[in-house]
């Protein structure tokens, strides 16, 4: 699952940060209902932090805290929205952040579905370009895969790539320039983020 601006480098940052996991959760107020001395609660709607949470959804910020021994539940338009409604054996959240990590753990899967969160309903250029890096394990990869990984053999700067994006443009917009450039780095960490029993914990490579 991939949605590079900015729900998976969230989830990523947020378990870096020492979360002991994080919960995706539908709606603000089942995110809220959670809230406790060691649940923080995080997200956004049109990308900004709602009333009452704690954190919004900024992998920078996250990448900031000190999580430990805390719990994350994260409500984000697409990002979670989009995990919810997977159901697979293995859900990893993908992002440059740990890209090596996250390919070293699916180089041992025998099926892999990527899934791009876009924007609502729309494509995103930025998270194509880390599904590229993923198709790129397939060395005869079709359609929609081989595009995606010509696309990412072809990019050289990932920041100056997504950039470009619509998605990027507008949390520019809103004063989130610095989540673009946190969450294009490429591998800073080095583990995965797995969905077990409802929540992301990092299992390290
Ligand atoms: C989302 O899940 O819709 C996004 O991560 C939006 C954002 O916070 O930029």
């Amino acid at each position: 699952m991939i949605d590079v601006l900015r729900a998976t480098s969230s989830i990523v940052a947020a378990l870096a940060a020492g979360a002991s996991f994080v919960k995706p959760a539908s709606s603000i107020e089942q995110a809220l209902s959670m809230k406790s001395q060691n649940i923080v609660v995080a997200g956004e709607r049109n990308s900004v932090k709602p009333p009452g949470f704690d954190l919004g959804n900024s992998p920078a910020e996250f990448a900031e805290q000190n999580l430990k021994g805390k719990g994350v539940v994260l409500t984000t338009t697409n990002g979670t929205a989009a995990i919810e409604k997977l159901n697979c054996q293995t859900l990893l959240a993908a992002s440059f952040l740990n890209l090596t990590a996250t390919l070293e753990y699916l180089k041992k899967c025998d099926h892999i579905h990527v899934v791009c969160a876009g924007s609502n309903g729309k494509f995103s250029l930025e998270d194509f370009l880390l599904a590229g890096y993923i198709a790129s394990l397939d060395p005869d990869p079709k359609d929609a895969a081989a595009v995606a990984k010509r696309y990412a053999q072809s990019v050289s700067d990932i920041l100056n790539e997504i950039k470009k994006s619509f998605h990027a443009c507008h949390l520019k917009k809103l004063g989130f320039e610095r989540d673009i450039a946190f969450s294009a780095q490429k591998d800073i960490y080095n583990f995965v983020a797995v969905l077990k029993n409802g929540v992301f914990v990092k299992i390290n490579i």
